[in-house]
């Protein structure tokens, strides 16, 4: 593409994607920043060539700061990397040099410590950027504020209050257009090694002393450090595996794929706060819907002064957090019907963003990333140590997803909560699953 073919995209694509309207006279001026350089990132003269481009640039005899967003297939990172140093283009003399690195960051830990090892040859961890959209995501942040703003709820946030706890992450598309990528990486690469064990560690882990980025993810890799490994015994028991009905005949998908779509875990945390209870995550494919929620099932009364007739069933308090898409939460408890001797009714208390904060629009997770990492603030993104621990953590999953192939795998209909194997993981410790957000289908909640 030329500069002008480009920069003509970019503006389609914003008509296309953007929320905020743009004016063509401000595009222009914008537009005039954009370039296009054609690299093949295994040629080590391409990279002299992008050098000289960015030299242009270069003001008063000042090099410019440079932010190389690597959103590239994981075999192409070293040579990326390798080509960005010989060249001389990552090393930092009156200017900064980072690099933003996408997943997926390698298919287990042996690779990803390779892959580790190859990127912090030529850059320091602290200019290191490894995305995880989900941090990215306002409702995810507010996770950090929910509970370390408010003292009421901290102090319930343990085993002491704290019956179970529920992550889901729902999606209702199916692999259609990525079947080529996802098949080769299924949904414990895709959504659990990140962004499920990312929001179980913003759950779970203790106050950091302050908020930078060094803090926060030690608290985070804490949290890692503490999930119970599963053994192959009971590694059978505690995973559901499971594949949507057709997804064999998708376009990219191998004939006989064992590759699964859907993944219902029950896990535990195995320090003080969490000893003994549940985390039940599930994520999956060509679900009944789009849902990120994190459910909190607090412990029943110790005793129930009313009876079963007045709807005094032991029902527990439930905080759910929305994540998407009806941004919020809602809180759960026992209320006495009006009028009605002693009955008992479960009610909500809801907060939505939507409402909430009716005249500011959700920023995309992506905007706030990339604003950090040119900012060079790194709370938000993920460090080796993590990634590395989320890998020790779903290594033995995936071994046992590749190696027992259809025996391990539940079929599911598409437009269903996925099989119902994984309902019977949450009925046989006596709970199921539960929803309190409003979906796309139920838009009053
Ligand atoms: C990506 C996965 O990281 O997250 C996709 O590769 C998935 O398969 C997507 O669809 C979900 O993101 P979101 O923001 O739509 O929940």
């Amino acid at each position: 593409m030329s500069d002008d073919q480009y920069r003509e995209m970019m503006w389609q694509s914003l008509q296309e994607f953007s929320d905020l309207a743009v004016r063509k006279e401000e595009w222009s001026h914008f537009a005039k920043a954009l370039h296009y350089v054609r690299v093949d990132l295994t040629a080590t003269e391409d990279y002299d060539r992008l050098r000289s481009q960015l030299e242009r640039f270069d003001e008063g005899g000042q090099s410019s700061n440079c932010l190389f967003y690597l959103s590239i297939a994981p075999q192409l990172f070293d040579s990326a990397v390798r080509g960005l140093a010989d060249s001389g283009l990552a090393a930092e003399e009156d200017s900064w040099r980072r690099v933003v690195i996408e997943k997926p960051f390698g298919r287990n830990l042996e690779t990803s410590l390779e892959l580790n090892r190859q990127v912090s040859d030529v850059f320091s961890e602290d200019r290191v950027y490894r995305i995880d959209h989900y941090l990215g995501k306002e409702t995810v942040q507010n996770l950090l504020v929910f509970r370390f703003a408010n003292a009421i709820f901290e102090s319930l946030w343990s085993r002491d209050h704290i019956d179970n706890i529920q992550i889901t992450v729902a999606e209702s598309v199916s692999v259609a257009d990525r079947a080529g990528y996802y098949d080769q990486s299924g949904v414990i690469r895709d959504m659990v090694q990140n962004h499920l064990l990312q929001l179980m560690a913003l759950v779970a882990m203790d106050p950091p002393a302050a908020l930078d980025a060094e803090s926060l993810r030690n608290k985070k890799i804490e949290v890692l450090k503490a999930v119970r490994r599963w053994t192959s015994e009971d590694i059978g028991r505690s995973a559901v595996l499971g594949q949507y009905q057709g997804y064999l005949a998708e376009d990219g998908v191998s004939p006989g794929s064992v590759t699964p779509t859907y993944a219902a875990l029950r896990m535990y945390v195995d320090n003080w706060r969490w000893q003994g209870v549940p985390f039940y995550l599930h994520t999956g494919k060509a679900m009944a819907d789009k849902l990120t929620e994190i459910v909190v099932q607090f412990r029943s009364p110790p005793h129930m002064l009313f009876s079963e007739d007045q709807g005094g069933t032991l029902n527990p308090n439930v905080l759910s957090l929305c994540l998407q898409p009806d941004e919020g939460m809602h809180l759960r408890f026992e209320v006495k019907e009006p009028d009605q001797g002693l009955q008992l009714r479960s009610n909500d208390m809801a907060f939505h963003y939507g409402s909430g904060f009716s005249e500011q629009a959700i920023p995309e997770a992506y905007e706030r990333l990339l604003q950090d990492a040119l900012d060079g603030d790194a709370s938000l993104f993920i460090r080796a140590d993590h990634i590395e621990e989320a890998w020790r953590i779903v290594d033995p999953l995936i071994e046992r997803a590749e190696m027992s192939g259809t025996g391990a795998l539940h079929l599911y209909n598409p437009g269903t909560w996925g099989p119902a194997e994984a309902d019977a993981l949450l009925t046989q410790d006596g709970y199921g699953w539960q929803s309190l957000c409003a979906t796309h289908g139920d838009a009053n909640g």
